[in-house]
């Protein structure tokens, strides 16, 4: 299947496995890469640009596809070394960086005099747009049903697609709430160029995260995940478990009052205790509506040869005989 993004990015299918924050190791990025999508490494996992960069040469030894590093700009903590991360991207030799959260325009002159391409994920028209106007190669269109960060307008991809294929000139990707063949047939019939997955592509066997994490996934239905953090105007799609019931009391009963610190415990710093240690009760971690679609743990392969396989059925078998 070619495709703008397959073109785009020198990749065999149009799929994307999205920047997930202690999941986008060398190790998941490769797998989907020698698949034959477009891997991607999460930047801010690694705490300084000198572990980005190692992470980045652990990657080579794993593929010789492309792959990309994700970079996401949201309010944090402690604002990272933005500077040092592009420095590694590019003297890593890394020509793909998906930026998210706010605007990259301040990144965009490095990575463009470096032949970089750049693929924004957004959640609005509106920032579709600004992201075109500075000089982005594509956009990721992220819907209401997407795992982590949904922004605040609850635009769903059925609305979210069709509305950035009426504005947009550069090609962009659907995001948010897909697993299946199925839905990336839906996704190009809306008039995107291919899919970008996140949820979906921790529950494989290259994800290098604990049992209990993809365990949680596959037991999940459509109803299991919450929005944490829309007083704060950050809002997150997480997987329901002990410490988002009680953040959502929390959230219930504070409103409007309900500032960060308060918030702080059950969502900084717990992704290292959730992923790589299994204990899925202490705290908030991001996880799409799509969990109702998962059911088994396959490898990254069987799982993009199973999407592509049903994607061809749909189109030549059913679609091409009505
Ligand atoms: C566990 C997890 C962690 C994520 N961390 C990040 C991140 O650090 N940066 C980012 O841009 N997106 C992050 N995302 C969002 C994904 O890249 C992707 O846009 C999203 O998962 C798409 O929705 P889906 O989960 O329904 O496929 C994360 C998603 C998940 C599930």
């Amino acid at each position: 299947m070619k495709t703008k993004i397959t073109e785009l990015f020198g990749i065999e299918h149009p799929i994307i496995q999205g920047g997930m924050h202690y999941v986008g190791f060398a190790e998941l990025a490769a797998a989907v890469s020698n698949a034959g999508g477009l891997g991607i490494i999460t930047g801010l996992t690694q705490k300084t640009p000198d572990d980005l960069a190692a992470e980045i040469e652990r990657c080579k030894t794993m593929t010789d596809k492309p792959f990309g590093v994700n970079i996401t700009i949201l309010p944090m903590v402690n604002t990272p070394d933005y500077p040092g991360y592009l420095k590694a991207i590019i003297e890593g030799g890394v020509r793909i960086v998906e930026t998210a959260g706010r605007s990259p325009e301040l990144f965009m002159e490095a990575l463009k005099a470096h032949g970089v391409k750049v693929i924004h994920k957004c959640t609005s028209v509106k920032h579709a747009l600004k992201a075109q106007k500075i000089g982005c190669d594509a956009v990721s269109a992220d819907g209401f049903e997407c795992g982590g960060h949904p922004g605040e307008d609850d635009i769903p991809n059925f609305i979210l697609l069709p509305r950035v294929k009426e504005e947009l000139d550069i090609p962009f990707v659907a995001s948010g709430g897909i697993g299946t063949g199925s839905q990336l047939v839906a996704s190009l019939a809306l008039g995107a160029e291919g899919i970008n997955m996140g949820t979906r592509f921790l529950a494989t066997r290259e994800a290098p995260v604990h049992d209990n994490v993809k365990q949680a996934i596959v037991n999940a239905t459509e109803l299991d995940t919450r929005l944490i953090m829309r007083n704060l105007t950050n809002t997150e799609r997480v997987m329901r478990n002990k410490a988002v019931d009680e953040l959502v009391e929390l959230e219930k009963e504070r409103g409007d009052q309900i500032t960060f610190e308060e918030v702080a415990p059950f969502v900084v710093a717990k992704y290292k205790d959730i992923m790589q240690e299994g204990e899925m009760d202490s705290g908030a971690w991001s996880c799409g509506m799509v969990a109702g679609l998962i059911h088994d743990i396959p490898t990254c392969q069987e799982l993009i040869d199973r999407i592509m396989g049903e994607a061809h059925t749909i189109i030549k078998n059913q679609l091409a005989t009505l």
